[in-house]
Parts: structure tokens; sequence; C-alpha cells
């Protein structure tokens, strides 16, 4: 008798693929250890179909935690199959990313196997160089939906709500097919230099800690932070991969470029020593940041009617990101003069006479 046919009918009627993908998971099981591989086989091949990750969406937005005092949802939840989502890394990360992608996805065997999967894994890094989007690209390429929990948000001015938060938020996500993401993970231990009582912060710490225990025990786990100093020696034990996420190199740079350029990509390319130059201007800027350079660029390009971004439009719009738009027509002339653009070419570029570029240079 197959017991779990009827739960899985259960589990449709209501909408509750949790229970769905669990008796499945069973009836598999059990399929296979009576011999039938064949259908064992092609019961797990639905199960890791994108048709699953639709069924969970709906029922992770439906039944999503919010704080008690704002009535705010306290989490997010990234959908995979709305994505196409790339990432450009150096290499020793991308290997790390996939090997940890290679172990979700090959999870329930490890398990079958009788042995244990961690899927726990710390990221770390300056500000947007690609930790959140790195979350968000494993939920791609595994399927599996992205809760994304912000503990700068979870935390509430009472502690005792903060404590509540989490565990709502473990809750929620345990046992569905998705992955927890506790993004700005350093944001419990900051609240140490607020006026939080000691002891009190030091309980909803280890609160999380026995939540993350307990949650990784079958599911999986990302973390990250920009503050990897702040975060406890207990905390970092619980994670069995921790990357660090660095700056992009020339070649990375290169890659992001054409990657946020797309077709404007071209022309650019075809001068070898401006792209060059381009790339070094680029250098100690963060992936985030060179997007929106790129993006300001494109954007002014195709409001003024033209088709190409040029190595001087994306020094002017660097300069404009540098200095946050406050700059005097003065400024901009001698940056552009010392990046090396002859002074015909910047008083063509800003619609000004020749004569004022000389006039300010001589300054
Ligand atoms: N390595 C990368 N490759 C391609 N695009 C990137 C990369 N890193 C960041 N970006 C772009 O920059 C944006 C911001 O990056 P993201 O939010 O992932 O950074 P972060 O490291 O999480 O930053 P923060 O510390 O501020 O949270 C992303 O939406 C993405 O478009
Ligand atoms: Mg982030």
């Amino acid at each position: 008798m197959y017991t779990e046919i009827i739960k899985i009918i259960e589990g449709g009627l209501k909408k509750e693929p949790t229970k769905v993908v669990l008796y499945a998971k069973k009836l598999a099981e059990k399929l296979e250890s009576e011999g039938d591989k064949q259908l064992a086989k092609g019961i797990r091949n639905l199960l890791s179909n994108k048709a699953v990750s639709s069924l969970t969406m709906e029922q992770l937005l439906t039944t999503a935690p919010v704080d008690q005092e704002t009535r705010m949802s306290i989490v997010d939840v990234f959908n995979p199959a709305q994505s196409d989502l790339d990432v450009v890394l150096p290499e020793s990360i991308e290997r790390k990313v996939a090997d940890f992608i290679k172990v979700v996805k090959h999870r329930d065997k490890i398990k079958q196997m009788g042995f244990v999967a961690q899927n726990t894994l710390l990221i770390y890094g300056a500000p947007g160089v690609g930790k959140t989007t790195i979350a968000k690209f494993i939920s791609t390429e595994t399927g599996l939906p992205l809760v994304i929990a912000r503990l700068d948000a979870v935390i509430s001015s009472l502690l005792g709500n903060t404590s509540k938060n989490i565990r709502k938020i473990f809750e929620y996500a345990d046992s569905k097919p998705c992955i927890l993401f506790l993004d700005e993970f350093d944001a419990i231990a900051k609240a140490r230099d607020d006026q939080h009582e000691m002891g009190e912060l030091k309980r909803v710490i280890n609160s999380l800690i026995q939540n993350i225990d307990m949650f990784t025990q079958n599911n999986v786990l990302i973390a990250a932070t920009n503050h990897p100093e702040l975060l406890d020696k207990a905390i970092w034990r619980r994670f069995n991969t921790v990357i660090e996420v660095v700056q992009p190199n020339a070649e990375g740079i290169s890659k992001i470029m054409e990657m946020y350029l797309g077709k404007f990509a071209t022309e650019l390319q075809s001068d070898k020593k401006k792209y060059e130059r381009v790339i070094q201007l680029f250098a100690k800027k963060s992936p985030s940041d060179i997007r929106s350079i790129i993006n300001n660029a494109i954007t002014q390009s195709v409001v003024n009617g033209r088709e190409t971004v040029s190595a001087e439009d994306l020094l002017i719009e660097n300069f404009q990101f540098d200095t946050h738009g406050k700059y005097s027509a003065e400024e901009l002339i001698k940056y552009l003069s010392d990046n090396g653009i002859p002074k015909l070419q910047i008083a063509d570029l800003l619609n000004v006479s020749i004569r004022q570029i000389r006039n300010n240079l001589k300054d």
C-alpha cells in the first residue's frame, strides 16, 4: 500500500508543496527499495523541476513572517525561475561557488547514503563586490527560492522581539525547499555598540546560534557580511564554506564592462589603448560602482540620441560618480586633460570654446 499517494493528493488539493515534495520523495524511496528504479528516478526528476519551485514560491509568498510591532515583512523571497542572473568572479572564487552549488544539488543523494551534507556558506567582502548577487546566483543555479532576511531590519528596538523575529524566520524557512540567506549578518554583533543590555544581547546571539544549528541539519544556509571581524568565533565555526570576495582584477573589470555595456561595448573595444585606460580607471572600484557608471553613460548616450558609448563618456561619468556630481567646469576640464584627452576634444565634448579650455588649463 502506498499511503504516500493519499498524502500527495492531499498536499496538492491544499496547495501544500512541502507535503507533496516530502511524500513524493518517500514514495520514490519506497519504489526504489522495491526495485522499481525507473519510476523512482522519474519522480525524482520531477522533484528537481522548476514546477516545484514555482509551487514553493507561491507558498513562501503567502506565508511570509512579519514583525509583531510594525507588521512589516521581515523576509524577501527571491524567485530563481524569474532570473537569468550572472556574476563575474575571480576563478578561485568561482570554483568555490560552483563546488557549493554541486553539494547543494546532491544533498539528497548524500543524505540517502547516510552521510550529513553540511550546506553552510559565509560570504564576506567590501560593499558592492557581489555578495548578495552570489547568493541569488546560487538560488538561480539550484532552482531553490532564496529567503532573504536582512538582519539589520530584523533587529527590533525590543530585543525580545528580535529573538522572536529570528525564530519566526528559521521556522518559516525550515523544511521548505529553499535557501535561507541571512544578509547583513554582522548587524546582530553591531547592536553591541548600541543601547542594548549586554546580557540580553548575548541571549539573542545564543538563540541565533541555536537556530542555525537546528536549521542546518536539514537545510541550506548562506550568510553575508561586510564586517567579518565583528563575528564571533562561535559563529565562524558554524560555516563549513567561507568565501572572501575581493575586488576584480583587470580581466574581471573587462568582463564586467562587457556584461553591462552589452551592445555598447563593440565601439569602445575597437580602440584598445582607450579601452585599457578605462579599465585602469575602474581599478579599485567595486563591480556595483562600475555598473552604475556604465548605466549612467548608457542613459546619457540614449537620451542624447547617440548609439555608442565612448571612453570619454565613461571618463566623465566616472568623475561625476567620484565627486557625487559636485564639481566646477574647471575641475572637469582639468580632470579630462589629466587623463590624456586633447584640448580640442575637451572643447568639443563639453561644448565650450577652445580658448576657455586653454585659459582654464593655464591656471
Ligand atoms: N561580481 C559581480 N559581477 C557582476 N555584477 C556584480 C558583481 N558584484 C556586484 N555586481 C552588481 O552590483 C550590484 C550590487 O551588488 P551586490 O548587492 O551583490 O553587492 P554586495 O557585495 O552584496 O554589497 P553590500 O555589501 O552593499 O550588500 C548587483 O546588483 C550587481 O548588478
Ligand atoms: Mg549585499
